[in-house]
């Protein structure tokens, strides 16, 4: 049984999950207390039953955790047999280690609270660092869509030459390529010491004639894949289509992207939808698919 948060990105990811499981879909009563505190209360009868609650959690980070914890326990409460969160955007997931002393690790923090609170199984789209999600105790799966969005885009070219924008991305672009059949490689960032001039290039392959795709986890302010498109257009690519999982965009992002020469921004339906660049592709059949894979395997040992 899928059971859906209040916002609209949550609710047609659960729809489109449960028409893909082909489970039922239990909408819950959902209100806010005069002092902002929320409430939920679960309004099918889940006694027994596998529940999978769909709760992406940007905006509001703060209040999707709580509402998820909340869910958690109202399932548990009622007897459900499984409880499994999905959650399409994960919040707190970039600080994801102590950068400065006295920080916290976040991501560990809410994953084992989502835990506690009572999910067993988590699936999740692109976590910014994928090895974060083994903070969570239970089943979890990290879901990459990049070929499945080139798939359901109808991508295909000998032309193409998948980039990312850096060398940490690096493993994102080559999954896609491998995918295509076609080269991939990276941009570098480069310092020189003396003026403290940074150039930009990419590593190794001539992009000059090319249709250039670049990959990312997320566009928050849109300047690192503008950045690289602007590049790429100075080098001769003759196409730049940007597929990232999670599309936030951060005022002036779209903006940003429109005037870097790049020709079209496809993003997972992971975030609200913002403004008629940006093209999203629902992931939901594949988040469908790869959680059947975790059910009933524990993949983390802590
Ligand atoms: C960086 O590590 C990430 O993978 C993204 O490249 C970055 O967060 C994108 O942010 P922005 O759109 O603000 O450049």
């Amino acid at each position: 049984m899928v059971v859906p948060g209040p916002d609209e990105v949550s609710r047609s990811f659960a729809k489109s999950l449960a028409d893909s499981i082909k489970g039922s879909l239990c909408e819950p009563a959902y209100k806010q207390f005069p002092d902002g505190e929320q409430y939920m209360r679960l309004t099918c009868d889940v006694k027994g039953a596998d529940v999978i609650y769909v709760k992406t959690m940007l905006p509001s980070q703060d209040s999707s955790l709580v509402l998820s914890a909340l869910a958690a326990d109202s399932a548990r409460s009622s007897g459900a047999e499984r409880v499994t969160l999905v959650a399409p955007y994960m919040a707190y997931a970039r600080q994801d280690r102590q950068f400065l002393p006295g920080e916290p690790v976040s991501i560990r923090s809410v994953l084992r609270a989502l835990w506690a609170a009572g999910f067993s199984h988590m699936a999740t789209v692109e976590m910014h660092k994928p090895d974060s999600l083994r903070q969570f105790p239970g089943a979890s799966v990290n879901v990459r869509p990049y070929v499945f969005m080139a798939e359901v885009l109808g991508i295909r070219s000998s032309n193409y030459v998948v980039l990312s924008p850096d060398l940490g991305a690096l493993e994102r672009a080559k999954m896609l390529a491998e995918h295509l059949k076609v080269p991939y490689d990276y941009i570098e960032k480069e310092r020189d010491r003396i003026t403290g001039q940074v150039t930009m290039k990419v590593k190794q392959l001539d992009v000059s004639g090319r249709d250039v795709i670049i990959v990312d986890d997320i566009i928050s302010t849109g300047g690192t894949v503008s950045k690289a498109a602007e590049i790429l257009r100075d080098q001769g690519a003759r196409s730049v289509t940007v597929i990232v999982a999670h599309a936030v965009l951060a005022p002036g992002a779209e903006e940003r992207l429109r005037s870097a020469g790049i020709n079209n921004v496809f993003a997972a339906n992971t975030t609200p939808a913002q403004g008629s660049f940006v093209r999203q592709v629902d992931v939901a059949p594949l988040v469908a698919r790869e959680l059947a894979g975790i059910m009933g395997v524990s993949n983390n040992e802590q």
